[in-house]
């Protein structure tokens, strides 16, 4: 059993994928050609954003966006520290400092509401992450940034199909980061990503900043990166795109079936009143962690924990000051959670394997 089929889904979608493959082929535009082109146009209106600027990953979408909002040594951003590391890496790498937020414990989500505790003068923005693949609490948080003068920046990696109330991951105002990596809901086949916004004059940034700061060939007004999205990734992307509304219903109805099936046994996610989920990952939680996996694995399901260090304890953020039980809730999950197999083509009959082989552990 695979914990993400890539296999089946190419198999179902392999004569649109290599259509669209073979006209970059063709035309030999590799690099800013007419596919990355057609699918910033598509996502455009598919997430409400005005602007969609293609990237070479995730975390470059993630760095492009604190760029173009001029992020820079001595700024604070404030986020999770429950999350992939590119998030609070990506502030980093400009000199600045992630400053943490605990989170909910039912979504996973930063709590919107001890967000303000944490702001000081250096304070420019804030970074919610959709942990899982549900939307954290972005009215709350907008609000709190238009009172204090800051940028949000949605990091949708994992929530990118998400709705909450009725607006989509990477649509809300200010910015939306999302990642193409191939296990995402919606990936490619390497890296990609994509910045979002309706902000003309951050769309325009963006668009420099991910072409060495060139606005004009040649011409460098600023320093930018190498953060390109190659054709070949958005032609893939294109070939999946008319299915990827099908995939989000039958990934919801799969999430539902765990957590009908399960939610006697082990902690279930937690669909938060107005949200969708699109399960990037499903995740379950209970203290018996450690030992599940290894009863999983023994018994041939795959599992991976997401994550099992929050990022304030991270080697890498030393430098940060944090120690052990400044963020207990993240602490507490990262301890608990686990992630089981998760697809549009998972079959029933795998994921009853699953759910038979978790009760089991739980029954002996
Ligand atoms: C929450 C989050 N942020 C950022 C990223 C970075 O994306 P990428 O791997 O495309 O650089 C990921 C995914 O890996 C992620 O899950």
């Amino acid at each position: 059993m695979k914990f993400v089929d890539l296999q089946s889904q190419f198999a179902a979608y392999e004569s649109e994928i290599r259509k669209e493959m073979e006209d970059v082929l063709q035309g030999a535009q590799f690099i800013m050609g007419p596919k990355g082109n057609a699918l910033e146009g598509r996502l455009a209106a598919y997430t409400g954003a005005a602007h969609a600027i293609g990237c070479s990953s995730g975390t470059d979408a993630l760095l492009l966006a604190l760029m173009a909002q001029g992020v820079g040594a001595g700024d604070e951003i404030v986020t999770t520290p429950f999350t992939f590391v590119a998030t609070a890496e990506a502030v980093a790498l400009l000199g600045a400092a992630p400053v943490f937020v605990d989170i909910d414990p039912a979504t996973y989500n930063i709590r919107a509401d001890r967000i303000e505790e944490a702001f000081t003068k250096k304070t420019r923005g804030i970074i919610a992450v959709g942990l899982y693949g549900q939307c954290p609490e972005m009215e709350a948080i907008l609000t709190l940034a238009g009172e204090y003068g800051l940028f949000v920046i949605e990091d949708g990696a994992q929530s990118f199909g998400a709705e909450r109330n009725g607006r989509r991951s990477c649509g809300w105002p200010h910015m939306g980061a999302t990642s193409f990596f191939p296990s995402k809901p919606f990936g490619c086949y390497g890296d990609g990503g994509m910045v979002f916004t309706s902000d003309d004059g951050l769309a325009d940034r963006v668009r420099g900043l991910r072409n060495h700061g060139q606005w004009e060939r040649y011409m460098h007004r600023a320093i930018g990166i190498n953060g390109r999205l190659d054709d070949l990734q958005a032609a893939v992307l294109l070939g999946k795109f008319p299915r990827f509304p099908d995939e989000l219903v039958t990934r919801a109805y799969m999430g539902a079936r765990y957590s009908d099936r399960l939610g006697d046994v082990v902690s279930v996610p937690a669909v938060a009143p107005g949200n969708t989920h699109v399960f990037a990952q499903y995740t379950i939680r209970t203290p018996a962690r450690d030992d599940l996996v290894a009863h999983l694995r023994d018994n041939g399901i795959p599992t991976a924990v997401h994550y099992p260090i929050p990022l304030h304890l991270q080697e890498a953020f030393r430098g940060l000051g944090y120690g052990r039980g400044d963020f207990p809730e993240s602490e507490a999950a990262a301890r608990e959670v686990v992630s089981l197999p998760m697809s549009a083509f998972l079959s029933e009959a795998d994921q009853d394997e699953v759910i038979r082989k978790v009760r089991l552990f739980f029954a002996g």
